[in-house]
């Protein structure tokens, strides 16, 4: 038995959890920042590191208090190491390391975008991990840093099979909304924007997928590209505006093709692995797993055989609760992280998941 207090300060949400052995969530606190970063229409890093100075003593109390335990319940600390931006992660480690060494606790770094994944297996049954028909498994992980098709074997070894090659998905989200004047993050209002519009009155391309005439290189086969989408979208507003179509129904009817669009490579990938691969589950995970029309497609195209794990979207945003939880197989197998643990900006090489 094990609990294990997290944190995660990778990016603009200042998050504390206190997980019990991989898969009960006891609390998770997340304190948002989209409010500070929204005026300058994107995450300020250093601002970002500000506001986690300030969160990270109150939502660890939360979470602690919420959890109905104190620090010494605890077995371990654990934080997100990397990848994300240096300045914010740099306070949640350091909080980590004067915790963890106060308090006489192993320190745990955890990969950010490893821990999004297991972010679909929390507050339920673990036999799936360890049950050898789960896999291959593979893993679509989709955020404002990471699109990236991720191969897991029974053994845990992992192959990336592809990914984006310059902006993510969560990112031309973003940026569409942007372009849309609908504010920051893009992909919630995206989403709201586009319920009611018809995604079939404006096309955009879907880079990447051997469509528009032009041939489709094996080395890209499972890579994403999104500015080439991006760029139409900025074409479409000047041409749109040039005619004086720019109506309620207009931008309704942008948002839902350009939303499509996104959705509709994201899946395209997906199945095109999964038949290549003979793949028994798909998990969906990061933000933009929290879209409703990205859930909705996967789940009507995905073949019945194949399982289908949807990380709830509570977990799907930045948390630590996901943090918490894949930590705890670092735990049962005691490997710790030393108080001299450094940050990391970009995704290394994956070999290998802890959680198999
Ligand atoms: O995982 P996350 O919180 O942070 C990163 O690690 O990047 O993902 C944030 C991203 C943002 O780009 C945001 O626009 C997107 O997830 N996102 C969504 C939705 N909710 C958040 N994208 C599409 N639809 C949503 N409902
Ligand atoms: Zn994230």
């Amino acid at each position: 038995m094990a609990l294990i207090l997290s944190l995660e300060s990778s990016c603009d949400e200042s998050a504390a959890a206190i997980v019990e052995n991989g898969c009960t969530v006891l609390a998770s606190e997340v304190a948002s920042q989209i409010a500070r970063h929204a005026p300058h229409g994107g995450v300020v890093p250093e601002l970002a590191a500000r506001e986690h100075l300030k969160a990270m003593t109150p939502v660890t109390e939360n979470a602690l208090r919420t959890a109905g335990v104190t620090l010494q319940d605890i077995d371990a600390v654990a934080v997100t190491q990397g990848p994300g931006l240096i300045p914010a992660l740099l306070v949640g480690i350091n909080f980590a390391k004067g915790v963890a060494q106060a308090n006489k606790l192993p320190l745990i770094g955890v990969n950010h975008f490893l821990a999004h994944i297991y972010g679909a297996f929390l507050d339920s049954d673990l036999e799936i991990l360890r049950n050898p028909d789960t896999y291959p498994m593979l893993a679509l992980v989709v955020s404002g840093g990471h699109t990236s098709l991720l191969l897991i074997g029974k053994d845990g070894a992992a192959h990336q099979l592809g990914c984006t090659l310059d902006d993510a998905a969560g990112e031309a989200l973003d940026k569409g909304a942007k372009l849309l004047d609908l504010g920051y993050p893009g992909g919630p209002v995206m989403q709201r924007t586009a319920e009611n519009g018809d995604s079939a009155r404006f096309e955009f391309p879907r880079p990447l997928t051997g469509g528009a005439g032009r041939a489709l290189t094996p080395e890209n086969l499972y890579n994403f590209s999104f500015s080439g989408i991006k760029t139409a979208l900025l074409y479409h507003v000047r041409r749109s505006q040039d005619a004086g179509i720019c109506d309620e129904t207009w931008l309704r009817d942008t948002a839902a093709g350009f939303q499509e669009a996104v959705v509709d490579v994201l899946v395209r990938k997906t199945l095109t692995a999964v038949k290549n691969h003979g793949v028994r589950t798909v998990v969906v995970a990061g933000g933009v797993a929290c879209n409703a029309r990205l859930r909705q497609v996967i789940s009507e195209k995905l073949p019945a055989k194949v399982a289908l794990k949807l990380a709830p979207p509570k977990y799907c945003t930045d948390n630590a609760a996901m943090v918490g939880g894949i930590a705890y197989h670092a735990w049962k197998k005691q490997e710790f992280s030393e108080l001299s643990m450094d940050a990391f900006a970009r995704l290394p090489q994956i070999v290998s998941v802890p959680f198999v």
